[in-house]
């Protein structure tokens, strides 16, 4: 059964990006296997905000492409009617029948990439199975919240944890997954 897993890099006080929005902190430098990890997904989800910063990121998106080629690719938001990029689809509807159906056709993990608010939204509605933090070492002090206040307290049991040392610095980053109790 494909798995919907909340996949996103922590600052070590919990902040997803800064007050602004940006995420300049996050480094691809980690040795963190991306490949390893791509290969278990075929879709993606993310909240509107998520969606508008994920378009600065260069290559500048001025043929306004998918930065998610390859993969299914829903931008939830009750605002937005068109995500004017071909091959993204906007979902405003009911958050658990857009799951099931999802669920209801074969293919890999459904990588549910954030941000706070979306992950809230899931999070309130039991959707996500398994949380998969890198957890970087820096103090943020303010920003976005990894987990705005959600309605009820999820339980988590520990899958893995892995160390993943910079490239260049003496430093090291930690990748945890947890898998939510149902
Ligand atoms: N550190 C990381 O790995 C990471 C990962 C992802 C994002 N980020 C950063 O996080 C920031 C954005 O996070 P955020 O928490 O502020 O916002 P977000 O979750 O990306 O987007 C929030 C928006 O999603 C839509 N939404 C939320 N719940 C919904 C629901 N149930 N149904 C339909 N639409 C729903 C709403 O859009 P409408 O207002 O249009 O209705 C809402 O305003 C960005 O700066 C991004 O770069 C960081």
């Amino acid at each position: 059964m494909r798995k919907v897993v909340l996949g996103l890099g922590t600052s070590f006080d919990g902040y997803i990006a800064r007050k602004n929005g940006a995420v300049d902190w996050l480094s691809m430098d980690w040795d963190y296997d991306w490949t390893a990890f791509f290969k278990t997904i075929d879709a993606v989800l993310m909240g509107r905000k998520t969606w508008e910063k994920a378009l600065e990121f260069p290559p500048k998106n001025s043929k306004r492409k998918n930065p998610y080629a390859g993969m299914e690719t829903y931008v939830f938001s009750k605002t937005l009617k068109d995500s004017g990029v071909e091959g993204v689809e906007i979902v405003s509807g009911n958050l658990g029948e857009f799951i099931e159906n999802l669920k209801a056709r074969a293919g890999k993990n459904i990588w549910l990439s954030g941000g706070g608010e979306l992950a809230k939204s899931f999070l309130d509605e039991g959707l996500v199975d398994e949380i998969s933090l890198g957890v970087t070492p820096i103090l943020l002090g303010s920003g976005i919240p990894l987990f705005p206040e959600l309605v009820r307290e999820v339980p988590l049991r520990f899958v893995s944890s892995k160390i993943c040392r910079h490239k260049k610095e003496d430093n090291a980053m930690l990748e945890l997954v947890y898998e939510v109790k149902k």
